[in-house]
């Protein structure tokens, strides 16, 4: 048997509840037929609740929220817990994106935490990680992928490891408009299952899902799914229009 297919898609501050209602049931009337392709939906912690509610009845299609405290409980104000999105019916989280690690500095030991509380409330991770533009000019960027995934993967275990996705995001890609060329993507998702190899298995390296992010849109997606080793996409401003979005999802 294959691998998944996975699409995901991060909205990031983005939507109103209407808006977010709105663009969900375009997304599900545009991507029924593929339910060979996993989908995953990361809208704003708000209209959590609603989101799941909307795709109750929809096959492969889940609802995930883009970040979560690392604290399980209290006096925290303003966050939000594992606990709670499980509670919501999310099955996702992001961990890692670079947005939190660059606008609120989250640190490798806080992202173990925010995962450690994931995995405790039945939530998949879907680890992000990704080098910065001048690593990548540097010639730096596999020693860059290996630390961030050393660094924090090596506090789990394999089976913990089997509830995790992982996301190359090149920092450089990131809301853009410049993507990795298949080539890099492929390289550089072919180094991660190496590096999963070392830490664990090469079972679970062969297992693990690995997505692309960083400007992938319905005019490249086809390219990169296409690599051996990527097995989909986590999409930013190209998932905010439901007939892009659906496109990417077509584009295995
Ligand atoms: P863009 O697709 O807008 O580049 O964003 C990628 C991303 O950050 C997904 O998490």
């Amino acid at each position: 048997m294959g691998r998944k297919k996975i699409v995901a898609g991060n909205w990031k501050m983005n939507t109103n509840l209407n808006e977010a209602l709105d663009l969900i049931s375009e997304i599900k009337k545009g991507s029924e037929q593929f339910y060979g392709v996993e989908k995953i939906i990361f809208p704003p912690f708000t209209f959590l609740k609603n989101a799941n509610d909307s795709l109750a009845t929809t096959t492969a299609f889940f609802i995930g929220a883009q970040n979560c405290s690392e604290h399980s409980k209290g006096a925290f104000t303003g966050e939000v817990s594992a606990e709670m999105l499980s509670s919501v019916g999310c099955k996702f989280v992001l961990v890692g994106h670079s947005e939190r690690r660059t606008f609120f500095k989250e640190s490798d030991e806080q992202l173990i935490l925010k995962i450690q509380n994931a995995l405790k409330n039945n939530l998949h991770v879907i680890f992000c990680f990704g080098e910065q533009l001048e690593e990548r000019k540097g010639g730096k960027h596999f020693e860059t992928v290996k630390k961030q995934l050393e660094n924090v993967l090596k506090n789990f275990s394999e089976s913990e490891l089997n509830k995790m996705y992982l996301a190359y995001e090149p920092v450089w890609a990131i809301g853009t408009g410049e993507t990795a060329t298949p080539q890099q993507a492929q390289e550089m998702h072919a180094y991660i299952r190496k590096i999963i190899s070392e830490l664990f298995s090469s079972a679970l390296a062969q297992n693990t899902p690995i997505l692309y992010g960083g400007s992938c849109n319905a005019q490249n997606a086809r390219e990169l799914f296409s690599c051996a080793d990527v097995d989909g996409g986590l999409i930013g401003g190209a998932s905010l229009k439901a007939a892009d979005f659906c496109k990417i999802i077509a584009s295995f």
